[in-house]
């Protein structure tokens, strides 16, 4: 198998560690005979800083070139005082938007080694697993108008859906339901909202085409509240762009820390896999940051761009081990430091390469 894949690690944490996930999908290419062609680019805040734009023109191409991109994160205080068309952030949405992948997929689910870092009772998160299907390119991330009028002091943003990408995306969360438990909540605002009553329309009629999978509906605002209450009655969530933004970061508090999640983007011409947690710029540099987020991306890689399942299993399976034997970043011990092993962003990195070599030469 050959894989090209363009890495833009971006700012804050996202070099360190997406350094390590590199370092484990090299690792796990060699031992199967797989061949990994990975070029590096810029984008986001040292895009702007370097090149004077958050997604330079030689960065767009080589990610249109390659199998998958592999993204850190984007963002620094040091812009944040500029327009959201020139911040790092505008250069995310313009990869997205380029590459064209509208189904986000977010996993949340709670590593039992981990659930002392929940605020929430060991016995409501354990076994919780939900699968995210955000919409990526529609809703007010996109829609137009937008504008902040300084002179009138208004401004407005545009949550548009057409029922075509509520349909393409409606059909990917049914058939990934189909793959799991056949559950599938769609999350929408249709009490109050129009764009939310044609989403609801449409995702009914898609049903239609999986009888085997059972639909319910949620409002956006009693779903943030069924996550904390009662995580394990949900398999797939499906949700537009900014509610399924803002319930996944919601749902780390399942798995335990923001820095665990992982996310795949597909549908579109080239994967764009990115971890959910940002840039962490007051941590960055220092060693701290947790690379198990970048890993768990990797591992969806190889899932949803290289059909290795069993080497995406693999990696998954090294990370809990790896937290099993009581090894940790000091996000994931931070009220209880004793007892563990607090590892750095490259220590933690090594601890699953091994893991995962062992494994695999094992197999
Ligand atoms: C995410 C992030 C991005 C988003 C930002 C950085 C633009 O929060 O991937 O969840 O809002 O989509
Ligand atoms: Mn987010």
């Amino acid at each position: 198998m050959h894989l090209k894949i363009l890495v833009t690690a971006g700012d804050g944490i996202g070099p360190e560690v997406t350094n390590e996930a590199v370092s484990v999908l090299k690792e796990v290419a060699n031992i199967g005979g797989h061949t990994l062609e990975l070029d590096a680019k810029r984008i986001g805040g040292i895009a702007i800083t370097t090149d004077g734009t958050p997604l330079p023109v030689d960065t767009l191409a080589a990610a249109l070139d390659s199998d998958a991109v592999l993204l850190g994160a984007v963002g620094g205080n040091e812009f944040n005082s500029l327009p959201p068309d020139k911040r790092p952030e505008a250069g995310l949405l313009q990869i997205r938007s380029a590459l064209g992948g509208f189904a986000n997929l977010r996993p949340a689910f709670a590593f039992k080694e981990l659930a002392v870092n929940s605020p929430l009772r060991p016995e409501i998160i354990d076994g919780a697993d939900i699968l995210f299907v955000r919409e990526l390119l529609g809703g007010l991330y996109f829609g137009q108008p937008r504008e902040w009028n300084k002179a009138t002091n208004e401004a407005w943003n545009t949550m548009r859906y057409t029922k075509a990408e509520v349909v393409r995306v409606a059909r990917i969360a049914f058939q990934l339901a189909q793959k799991r438990r056949k559950k599938l909540c769609s999350v929408d605002k249709a009490n109050v909202l129009e764009v939310s009553q044609l989403w609801r329309a449409a995702v009914i009629e898609v049903a239609a085409e999986f009888p085997d999978v059972a639909l319910e509906h949620q409002y956006v605002d009693a779903m943030a509240m069924h996550i904390m209450n009662r995580p394990k009655d949900f398999d797939v969530v499906l949700t537009e762009n900014l509610f399924g933004d803002i319930l996944s970061d919601e749902a780390g508090v399942i798995t335990g820390s923001l820095g665990m999640l992982p996310s795949a983007t597909i549908g579109g011409k080239v994967n764009l896999y990115e971890p959910i947690h940002g840039s962490a710029p007051d941590i960055a540099g220092k060693g701290l940051a947790n690379p198990l987020g970048a890993i768990l991306t990797g591992a969806l890689i190889l899932r949803h761009s290289a059909g290795l399942e069993a080497e995406a299993a693999a990696i998954e399976t090294s990370v809990r081990k790896v937290l099993e034997q009581g090894f940790r970043t000091p996000d994931l011990a931070r009220t209880n430091p004793q007892g563990f092993t607090v590892l750095s962003t490259t220590e933690m990195g090594a601890k699953v390469r091994e893991t995962v070599k062992t494994m695999l030469v094992n197999a």
